[in-house]
């Protein structure tokens, strides 16, 4: 312990040596305070300036979700291969155990259902307890021309002004309403909004053409949702395509754990946003993997 008798002189100043300051690696985040920095670096790999973030937050509006139906079961073993987990806290609570020790975005907003209008959220959790889980960062919906699109916008600039005062950043999810086109110009239109209210970083949808377009004419790292369940050839190559035109990760849901292999497709996914594996390269791990794991399961 230090001893007011043991002072010695300091020495090692290195005089020559000038402080280092580095930028930070994240597109459009070079501004923001160290701990909203620290929690973005653990969402997104400072060696790739990606994520794989595992999306299972469906059961807020749409309950037991095919490949969900038990998150303890269906869930907890993908984790591992997950860069961050997206959830409730409800879910992360009930089904995730705190050993499991990844980076949390929690997802913030409800107060609708799928048989209700989507676009009518509210906030649904207190900063405090967003604090309280050690969330990385917190999320809600903006749905832009949806019928609540004013009270969507006023839930995600909410986040950010409590999340800046305590330095958790919000992810800003491009919700799209059930008869919404999925386009540039809807897509350029959202994600841009998402940023200039201040949200860290924005989940969109991939779409051709123009997704390099909407990703430059974005100033925050874009992520991407799988949507729809796809083969798997097509969600590996969706999640390539929309790296490769700027999107920084996917925050990936049906697409992963409504897979024939869940385990092998997070793996085929992470090497694909990480390694940069092209879709055939990566299916065949996937299908290596499949294999694998199946006949472990088969020796069980
Ligand atoms: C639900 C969400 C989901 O997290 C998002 O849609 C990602 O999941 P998927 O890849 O299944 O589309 O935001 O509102």
């Amino acid at each position: 312990m230090a001893d007011k008798d043991d002072i010695r002189e300091g020495k090692n100043f290195h005089p020559e040596i000038p402080h280092e300051s580095e930028n930070f690696f994240l597109k459009g985040s070079n501004s923001l305070d160290w701990g909203m920095q620290n929690r973005l670096a653990r969402i997104f790999r400072p060696d790739t300036g990606r994520t794989v973030m595992l999306a299972f937050d469906h059961g807020y509006f749409q309950g037991p979700t095919t490949g969900l139906e038990r998150i303890d079961l269906d869930i907890r073993p993908l984790a591992p291969f997950a860069d961050v987990l997206m959830c409730t806290r409800g879910a992360l609570r009930t089904s995730i155990p705190p050993s499991v020790a990844k980076p949390v975005v929690l997802r913030c907003s409800a107060g609708q259902s799928i048989l209700t209008e989507l676009s009518n959220e509210l906030i649904a959790v207190d900063i405090e307890d967003a604090i309280r889980l050690g969330a990385c960062a917190m999320a809600a919906q903006v749905y832009i021309g949806a019928e609540y699109e004013h009270k969507s916008i006023a839930n995600v600039a909410r986040l950010i002004d409590t999340g800046t005062r305590y330095g958790i950043p919000t992810l800003a999810v491009t919700g799209v309403g059930a008869d919404m086109t999925r386009d540039e110009r809807y897509f350029a239109l959202a994600t841009r909004i998402c940023a200039e209210i201040g949200a860290h970083y924005v989940k969109s949808y991939y779409f051709e053409p123009g997704f390099e377009n909407v990703a430059a004419a974005c100033p925050v790292p874009i992520v991407i949702a799988g949507g729809k369940k796809l083969p798997e050839p097509d969600a590996l190559e969706m999640a390539y395509k929309a790296c490769d035109a700027g999107a920084a990760g996917v925050d990936m849901g049906r697409n992963i754990f409504q897979s024939d292999s869940p385990a092998a497709m997070i793996q085929a996914v992470g090497a694909v946003v990480h390694d940069n594996a092209k879709p055939g390269a990566a299916f065949e791990m996937y299908e290596d993997l499949k294999a694998d794991l199946g006949d472990r399961q088969a020796a069980e």
